[in-house]
């Protein structure tokens, strides 16, 4: 508390120490309110104090926000974080202006934090996530933003997939001005994910690869980041399952014991054609061979271009 250090340096001289810790009080106790209302919609966690009884299983339909530092998913989740209160307070009928608002909820920086630049070494987390975004009849949700930091990722990533049992996306966001290297090493945390997810339920998980900074000079299209990572996941892929009978069933189940796993051979008979092709280390990779969708879209908050990924978003949330 810096309060407390002014009292100590403060000459004793300067009269009334009485009121001078009377006022320390009084902004402490303010600053502790305001604390608390922030604490109320959305919270972090340091990843530390993450243990297994903090997370409990639940069917609450989630979105997670993965990808490395520096991508923007901080900033990213509490943009989305405040649109989605302040829209649910507009629909809510607690703002009259109705006009004004309307205008204003298409100017992204209302949405943004004070401090453009948030970076984060705990997850974030929002229990009052209301979607979808375009719509007045909402529904609760819970948003997840998982740091960059890899190890905190491989750890905090599989405890949210097996604890959090409705997951309805992840956003997974990429830098698209990243060197080809730094898109290579990337893409074997994203096969991974894959991996993941594809086992999680007879659907898998429908992933949106957010391009940030896509309007950097210079910057990747999103073909290149697709075919990068499409030559990537065929190399990955073809190593992964060389050894393994090749279906499905077998990925990662030792990680995974998902309660759906079993059941991933009882869907239709066109979508096991996918599963089998997926899992045949000698069939080239294809996004078409998962079971979860994956969309590729540009986006920027400074440009006020994120509308691809809030409807990316609402889609998932009705159905
Ligand atoms: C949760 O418990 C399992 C074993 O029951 C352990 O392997 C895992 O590391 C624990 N996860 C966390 C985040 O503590
Ligand atoms: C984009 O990438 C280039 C080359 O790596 C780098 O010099 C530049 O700083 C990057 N720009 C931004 C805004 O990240
Ligand atoms: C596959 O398994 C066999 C026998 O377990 C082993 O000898 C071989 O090295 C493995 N190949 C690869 C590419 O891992
Ligand atoms: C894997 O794919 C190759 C080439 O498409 C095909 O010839 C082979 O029969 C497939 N293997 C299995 C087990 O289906
Ligand atoms: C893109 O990344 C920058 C930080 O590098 C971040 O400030 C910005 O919010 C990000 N954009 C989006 C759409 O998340």
């Amino acid at each position: 508390m810096p309060q407390e250090t002014e009292i100590l340096t403060e000459p004793a001289a300067t009269g009334t120490p009485n009121s001078i810790i009377l006022i320390t009080i009084l902004v402490g106790l303010v600053l502790l309110g305001l604390f608390l209302i922030f604490q109320k919609s959305y919270s972090s966690t340091p990843a530390h104090l993450l243990t297994n009884t903090s997370i409990k299983k639940n069917h609450i339909p989630t979105f997670l926000i993965i990808g490395p530092s520096n991508s923007g998913k901080t900033t990213l989740f509490h943009y989305l974080s405040k649109k989605s209160s302040v829209l649910e307070a507009n629909a809510n009928g607690k703002d009259s202006d109705s006009d004004n608002e309307a205008n204003n909820d298409k100017k992204v920086n209302n949405y943004l934090p004070a401090d453009g630049t948030v970076t984060s070494t705990t997850f974030n987390i929002n229990n009052q996530f209301k979607l979808p975004l375009s719509s007045s009849f909402k529904k609760n949700h819970i948003l997840i933003d998982i740091p960059g930091n890899i190890q905190i990722s491989n750890n905090l990533v599989p405890t949210f997939l097996k604890n959090y049992l409705n997951i309805k996306g992840i956003i997974y966001l990429i830098d698209s001005n990243a060197s080809d290297e730094s898109l290579i090493s990337q893409s074997n945390f994203l096969f991974n994910l894959l991996l993941k997810t594809e086992s999680y339920s007879p659907n898998g998980i429908d992933i949106l690869i957010g391009l940030n900074k896509s309007e950097i000079f210079g910057s990747k299209p999103i073909f290149k980041v697709k075919n990068l990572l499409i030559n990537q996941f065929d190399l990955l892929k073809r190593n992964y399952f060389q050894n393994r009978s090749s279906t499905i069933k077998n990925i990662d189940t030792d990680q995974m014991n998902q309660p759906n796993s079993n059941s991933i051979d009882n869907d239709n008979s066109g979508d096991n054609d996918n599963d089998f092709q997926f899992a045949n280390s000698s069939t080239s990779f294809s996004f078409d061979q998962l079971e979860g969708n994956v969309d590729f879209f540009t986006g920027s908050l400074y440009k006020n271009d994120i509308d691809r990924w809030e409807n990316w978003l609402d889609e998932r949330a009705v159905n």
